[in-house]
Order: structure tokens, then C-alpha cells, then sequence
């Protein structure tokens, strides 16, 4: 079986190196709004691979759960957590493409879920359920035409999204800000030049 037959295979290979493959810096659009952050709480940064989001998050004060089905990747995580002076928690998920737990604030930024096809995917079902009534969803992702400019993403069509989707996914929670966007991003060797993107603010009621 190959890695891209294996996901986690896959993902745990690129995280093998010693360097941080999206580097260690948040991402852009996770902090442009952190404006919408709670002052103190709790955060899941869903897929958070090497924990730059996670860690930024935490470092804004907030009590982090950084999930991940990559053990090699949550490693080097609760390394930079080290590194930086502050506390984050790790998990994996109990399902691969599930979200556990509940009682969270909000989703990080810049999430990249890759089982499951369409508005319907598990991953989905998952963040909405883990979100607390006024959490807030951050979503980052790629659009279709990511596909031609090759600079970071999934290579698969189904694993790209487009407003439309998003807004069927989350057609139960407020959309707060939904864009679309060509804009240069440099995030490690992961994530490296224009790309075709799409960001998400939601928050569920109550
Ligand atoms: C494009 S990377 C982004 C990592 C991180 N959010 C960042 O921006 O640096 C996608 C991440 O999703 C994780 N991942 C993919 N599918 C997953 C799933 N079904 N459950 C948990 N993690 C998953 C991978 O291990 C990888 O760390």
C-alpha cells in the first residue's frame, strides 16, 4: 500500500524531517482575526500537524487542544510548546476523521481535512459538533484553481473547497465572513507561493 493509500503513512513522512514543514510561524489569516478570539478558554486546532496554530493560540493565553492523526507531528508540537514557554495539549483523534471532544471555543486556522468528499464529510460533523453554543469556527482552506498553481494543498479536486460547499457544510451555523482569495502565502516548504484560497468565519448559536 503507498502512503497517499495511507493518509496518516503519508503525513507522518513529510513530518519525518527534523525542520517544520510549514514552518513555525501561525498562519496569516488565523491572525488577522484574533480580534475574534475569546481573552481566555477553551481551543481546538483541528489537524494542527506541527503546531504552529496551536501554539500561537496558546500563546494568545488560550488553553489549546491540538488534534492530529500524525504522532510524529504532535511530537514536534509539544517541542515547539516547549520551546516557546507554553502549555498545549495533544490527541489524537479517537476516529480518523473524526473531532472527540466537546466543550471547545473554536477551530484553528488553516484546516486541511482530507477523508471524505463533499459538504457531508465526517471531519465536518465533527468541528460543529465540538463547538460550544457562540464558538467560533476559523477555517482556512484551498480553492479548485489550486490546482494550477501548484504551491502547497491537496492534489485532489474532492479535497478542495469552494463557498458553496462551505456554506452547505455549515449551513446550520452563522457564516460570519466567507472569501475567496489569490494571494501569496510562504508557510515552510508545505505551503509556498500565490495560491488560490478560502476563509471561513462561522459561529454557532446560542
Ligand atoms: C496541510 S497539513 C496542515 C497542518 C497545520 N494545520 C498547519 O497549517 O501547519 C494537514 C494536517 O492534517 C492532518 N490530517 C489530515 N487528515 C486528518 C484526519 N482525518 N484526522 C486528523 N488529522 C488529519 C495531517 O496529519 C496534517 O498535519
Amino acid at each position: 500500500m503507498s502512503t497517499i493509500d495511507n493518509p496518516r503513512d503519508h503525513w507522518n513522512a513529510r513530518f519525518a524531517a527534523d525542520d517544520y514543514y510549514f514552518g513555525t510561524e501561525p498562519n496569516r489569516f488565523l491572525c488577522e482575526h484574533a480580534a475574534l478570539l475569546p481573552k481566555s478558554g477553551r481551543v481546538l486546532a483541528v489537524a494542527d500537524g506541527e503546531g504552529r496554530n496551536g501554539v500561537w493560540l496558546a500563546e494568545q493565553g488560550l488553553d489549546v487542544l491540538s488534534i492530529d492523526f500524525s504522532p510524529l507531528a504532535l511530537a514536534k508540537a509539544r517541542k515547539l510548546a516547549r520551546e516557546r514557554g507554553v502549555k498545549l495539549e495533544t490527541a489524537e483523534p479517537i476516529s480518523p476523521n473524526g473531532v472527540g471532544p466537546s466543550r471547545v471555543h473554536c477551530g484553528g486556522g488553516d484546516l486541511h481535512p482530507v477523508r471524505g468528499a463533499g459538504a457531508a464529510r465526517p471531519i465536518f460533523a465533527g468541528v460543529k459538533r465540538a463547538l460550544k453554543p457562540g464558538g467560533m469556527l476559523l477555517l482556512q482552506g484551498y480553492r479548485p484553481k489550486q490546482l494550477e498553481y501548484k504551491t502547497g494543498g491537496p492534489p485532489i479536486a474532492e479535497n478542495l473547497y469552494t463557498e458553496e460547499l462551505l456554506r452547505a457544510a455549515f449551513a446550520d451555523l452563522e457564516i460570519v465572513e466567507l472569501a475567496s482569495h489569490d494571494d501569496p502565502i510562504h508557510e515552510g516548504r508545505g505551503h509556498d507561493g500565490m495560491s488560490a484560497l478560502i476563509d471561513l468565519v462561522a459561529r454557532k448559536s446560542g
